[in-house]
């Protein structure tokens, strides 16, 4: 089995919610297709997705993650795979980290925190190249959020209210484009319309 795999299923294995299969072959795509030279990612875990990130492309990674241990298995992660050199991993609350960056990238990931993917929107737009794409995972909640399937626990109520105010909110903006995919747990592409991020 290929590291990275291994990587997954250990993962899976200890119910780290990393991305899914058809995310990852969606990711791995459409990081081809742009070759983005900087990536930032929300919610970094233990380093699968970014690793996907990095092997399909010369970018280079920022990452944003709260957990300490989390943290420390990514970085053995990227060392084993090779990628430590374009890893930059910055420790915190990524609600107090992300407005502290200064610069633009190519591609943004958001895999952190659901319940404030919302709010997160003002400070991501900003951190997004003029022909930048930003994609964020689990916007459809199982099915929740459509209204596909009918919430299961009281605890998802919050959420599923959240992810679909973003969601709103983002179709809104008439700078961006939006689009919702139905792949994994549900994928939101946002690109700045021609002209509107000046
Ligand atoms: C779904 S997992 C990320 C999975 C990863 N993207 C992958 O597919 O390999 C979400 C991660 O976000 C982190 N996280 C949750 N709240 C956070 C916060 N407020 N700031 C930074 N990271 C946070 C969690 O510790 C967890 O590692």
């Amino acid at each position: 089995m290929e590291l990275l795999d291994k990587i997954e299923v250990d993962a899976r294995a200890r119910n780290i919610p990393v991305i899914l299969r058809p995310t990852r072959e969606y990711i791995e795509n459409l990081i081809h297709e742009i070759q983005p030279k900087s990536i930032l990612e929300i919610g970094m875990a233990v380093g699968y997705s970014a690793s996907v990130m990095l092997s399909g492309s010369n970018a280079q990674i920022t990452c944003l993650e709260a957990s300490k241990p989390n943290i420390e298995e990514a970085k053995a992660n990227f060392e084993a795979l090779g990628l430590s050199d374009r890893v930059n991993i910055i420790e915190g609350d990524c609600m107090k980290t992300l407005p502290k960056l200064n610069e633009k990238f190519d591609f943004i990931f958001l895999d952190g925190p659901k319940g404030k993917y919302l709010d997160m929107i003002p400070l991501i737009v900003p951190l997004l190249n003029r022909n930048g794409v930003w994609v964020s995972d689990n916007v459809l909640f199982r099915g929740m959020v459509s209204g596909k399937n009918q919430i299961t626990e009281h605890r998802f109520i919050h959420t599923v209210g959240i992810l679909r105010e973003f969601l709103d909110k983002l179709k809104q903006n008439k700078a961006l484009d939006t689009t919702i995919l139905d792949i994994g747990d549900g994928l939101c592409v946002v690109r700045f319309k021609e002209g509107k991020n000046e």
